[in-house]
């Protein structure tokens, strides 16, 4: 096969479910849309019951617990804002008021906003961090709680609790224009890891999921024209843009006991895009 060839963008359907999640409470911020939707329909698809968290988008999120509930699962919606600490708290308590507990938490609600380090506001600056980052930490906080006060049930999981923290290429990959958002990412990477180091003797694994280039709405600008979409190709070794389901089931794997012994790793899904692609013909 030549190099230039064209490839199709295409992922393979999902294998049957082997309903690895059953029995198991998972919350999923930032769920109506992007990557957090698919990861909330592929969670439940495993078994998973499963709260679809949102901040704006309740009709999106609405669907998204309509879509699970029309294939047999069991999902519901909770409002609330990561980076408050009261909406939080409110959060985990409704979820465990419903659901009983928490056995997975998916760190996943992230924003980006933009602009060159000189007109950076400290407005857009704040926004970034408390989500992306002070919203991980609190989430993670109030999951922590419930998993050392449960401890591990014999039957539905060999850990006490797993957490799946949403971060990105740009853990390690410096982004112009973005400081915040790289910076928040750098953070995500090194307090998951020093949340796992620091919980891994209850048996609460901690492990990073680092998106690359994802078809969602936060990149629009980056796939949706042809000359962008081209642009974008020169940074992915694998020719070819990440769907949600990439993402959704490799969160699976990692929340389900098969990942039982991994613990605080991140995990690159991107298509090669941190193997410096500059260098395939330079250096
Ligand atoms: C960002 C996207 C970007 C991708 C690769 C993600 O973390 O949110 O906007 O396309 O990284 O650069």
């Amino acid at each position: 096969m030549n190099e230039n060839q064209e490839l199709p963008d295409v992922v393979m359907p999902h294998p049957p479910h082997r309903n690895l999640l059953r029995g198991q409470k998972a919350l999923v911020t930032g769920a109506n849309s992007g990557i957090g939707r698919s990861v909330a329909i592929y969670l439940a698809q495993e078994g998973a019951d499963v709260v679809v968290n949102y901040v704006s988008g309740e009709v999106a999120a609405n669907e998204v617990v309509n879509e699970i509930k029309s294939k047999g699962g069991h999902a519901i919606a909770i409002k609330a804002d990561v980076s408050k600490e009261d909406e939080v708290q409110a959060m985990f308590r409704q979820m465990i008021a419903e659901f009983g507990t928490i056995d997975i938490l998916v760190n996943n609600a992230g924003l980006q906003r933009d602009a060159p380090i000189d007109e950076m506001t400290l407005d857009q600056w704040n926004t970034v961090i408390n989500v992306n980052l002070t919203g991980q930490f609190l989430c993670a906080r109030e999951a922590i709680r419930e998993f050392k006060r449960r401890g591990v049930v014999p039957g539905i999981s060999c850990a006490a609790g797993k957490i799946i923290s949403m971060s990105s290429v740009h853990e390690v990959i410096p982004w112009a224009g973005h400081v915040n958002y790289a910076a928040s990412k750098g953070g995500v990477m090194l307090m998951s890891k020093s949340i796992a180091q620091e919980v891994a003797p209850y048996r609460i694994r901690v492990n990073s999921v680092c998106p690359g280039a994802i078809r969602t709405p936060i990149n629009r600008s980056a796939w949706e024209s042809p000359e962008a979409h081209e642009e974008l190709m020169k940074l992915i070794p694998y020719k070819r843009i990440g769907e949600p389901e990439d993402i959704g089931r490799a969160v699976v794997w990692l929340a389900s006991d098969d990942a039982d012994y991994i613990n605080g790793i991140s995990l690159f899904i991107d298509g090669g895009m941190t193997l410096y692609p500059g260098f395939a013909a330079g250096g």
